[in-house]
């Protein structure tokens, strides 16, 4: 079997924003493949932090494809602004609204990519009807709302089942995982299936935040067979 492609996606919200500019040229050198941005409404999560202002102003720095997870209710109201503002992938949780499958098709209408995320407690059954629908499957492996947590062991078996889930349908969807992902977590992740890592302290709290993405690529290649 071939081995999947390994993106990683590092997570604004650990970045200093006084040096953003700084930070996400770095990141480029370093290989970073997407910028992740977490959006948190105070209501969905109990913390807030970016809108538009933060996509409007990254798009002006780097091409690098923005990956949009919004932790907040009703994401349906922010299609339209985001996709504005140069979203690349604009992800949401099923938990948050309704008519899945209408958001989902909206989301591509506006020409960025479709992805539903499922906290830890949230079974896979909440996306199976809308896999053709989705360009993106987002496993979170904390409950979302802060960064810094520890992963939750029971997403490895998780990501296993989404991976067999999108196999079976035929779905090329990308399989990103999303918490607690550093170089000691990384490789179970990506054995398991996952193909897209959000990283968030594992990369800011470095010492060299360029070479740490570098290195969790690496683990992943090194790490178990897949
Ligand atoms: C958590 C966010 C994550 C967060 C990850 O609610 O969705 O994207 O930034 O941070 P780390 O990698 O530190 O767990
Ligand atoms: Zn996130």
């Amino acid at each position: 079997m071939t081995p999947q492609p390994v993106r990683i996606a590092p997570s604004v919200l650990s970045a200093d924003l006084l040096k953003l500019s700084d930070q996400v040229a770095q990141l480029e050198a370093g290989g970073a493949d997407w910028l992740h941005v977490d959006v948190m409404d105070g209501r969905f999560v109990p913390n807030l932090t970016f809108g538009t202002a933060m996509i409007d102003a990254l798009r002006r720095v780097t091409d690098l494809p923005l990956d949009v997870h919004l932790m907040v209710m009703e994401p349906e109201h922010y299609i339209e602004p985001f996709a504005e503002a140069g979203a690349s992938v604009f992800t949401f949780h099923p938990e948050a609204t309704g008519h899945l499958q209408r958001h989902l098709v909206s989301v591509r209408e506006r020409g960025m990519r479709a992805g539903l995320a499922l906290n830890p407690g949230t079974p896979l059954g909440a996306v199976e009807e809308v896999v053709d629908d989705l360009d993106l499957l987002l496993i979170m492996s904390v409950n979302p709302g802060f960064a810094r947590q520890s992963y939750i062991g029971a997403s490895t078996a998780k990501i296993r089942r989404a991976r067999a889930l999108l196999d079976d349908r035929g779905s090329t969807a990308y399989l990103e995982v999303d918490g607690g992902i550093a170089l000691n977590t990384i490789d179970a992740a990506y054995g398991a299936g996952a193909d897209t890592f959000v990283a968030g302290s594992a990369i800011f709290s470095a010492a060299d935040p360029a070479s740490m993405i570098g290195q969790l690529r690496e683990r992943c290649k090194q790490g178990v067979s897949v």
